[in-house]
């Protein structure tokens, strides 16, 4: 037997990330042998540092900010949906060289549909953001066929942009958050700004009672989101640790062939994280 497939995830910074943690434990439900590890890659570092993973024999990454740009420039291959999303946040070392995926949309996906019982088809959908989250998550969504998809964004530009590029795809337009006027059925909070302790300034009626609240954000108490769509008396709030990890257990899938469990390991990280 030789040593255990090894792979990471690169980012910076990446000390924070739940990434080697959520791959140990499906390593161990599926039997699979394997190692795990995160690496800290400045900006301008991804292309050494990959290098450097593939001549040790590294077989797979996962590829988080600020890097998800450089890793699809430095895929041979793609996968549609990381085509569709612009970004790589899976690369997996194959016979006919480095594929580049992206699995936060499927993630995003899962999380809802499979876990929160959340339905996207023929629903209003709000989408709060314009940057790679947001975009990320994009063809997902489209995939699963809203009513009306919108884009809001801060700098409403950005959000009209990205609308345009997907406006082949399905019913999608981009606006500023004040034009955000409810009711959704579905409002996803893609922007970052649940980082700072801030809420996006949408109109109040963006959320009301029959609104399911997602924030892609997390931490150990609810986001700063999820407060205002409490308070605003949405039907239910949730946070992105559950696409966390499903989208670990989509990269966990192309990478080993097999699909990990993941309800056991969410419950078992939502308790780590809340300490
Ligand atoms: P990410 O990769 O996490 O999407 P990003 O590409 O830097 O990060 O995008 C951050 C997103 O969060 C943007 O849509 C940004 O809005 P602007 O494009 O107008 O800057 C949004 N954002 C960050 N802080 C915000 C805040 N306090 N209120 C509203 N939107 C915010």
């Amino acid at each position: 037997m030789g040593a255990p497939d090894r792979y990471a995830v690169f980012g910076h910074p990446v000390a924070h990330s739940r990434s080697p943690w959520i791959h140990a434990r499906f390593a161990a439900l599926t039997g699979q042998s394997l190692s795990y590890g995160a690496r800290d890659v400045p900006p301008g570092g991804f292309d050494a540092a990959l290098a450097e993973f593939l001549a040790e024999g590294g077989k797979g990454l996962n590829i988080t900010v600020p890097h998800k740009l450089a890793a699809f420039a430095a895929a041979e291959r793609l996968t549609p949906r990381a085509r569709r999303a612009g970004a790589v946040n899976t690369l997996a070392v194959q016979g006919a060289g480095l594929l580049g995926d992206n699995t936060d949309g499927a993630g995003l996906l899962r999380d809802l549909q499979d876990n929160l019982g959340v339905v996207v088809a023929a629903r209003r959908v709000l989408l709060i953001g314009a940057g790679g989250a947001a975009r990320g998550a994009l063809p997902a969504l489209l995939d699963a066929r809203p009513r009306e998809l919108l884009i809001a964004n801060r700098d409403a530009g950005k959000a009209v942009a990205l609308a345009t590029a997907f406006a082949a795809e399905g019913p999608v337009t981009g606006t500023g958050l004040e034009a955000a006027r409810g009711p959704f059925e579905l409002v996803i909070n893609a922007t970052s700004a649940s980082l700072s302790d801030a809420v996006p300034a949408l109109p109040g009626d963006a959320v009301g009672p029959a609104t399911f609240c997602y924030d892609m954000a997390y931490g150990s108490a609810p986001t700063a989101f999820m407060r205002w769509a409490t308070e605003r008396g949405a039907a239910g709030v949730a946070d992105g640790i559950g696409m966390l990890v499903e989208q670990a257990a989509e990269s966990f899938a192309l990478w080993r062939g097999v699909r990990p469990p993941t309800a056991q390991v969410l419950a078992a990280l939502r308790e780590l994280i809340a300490g």
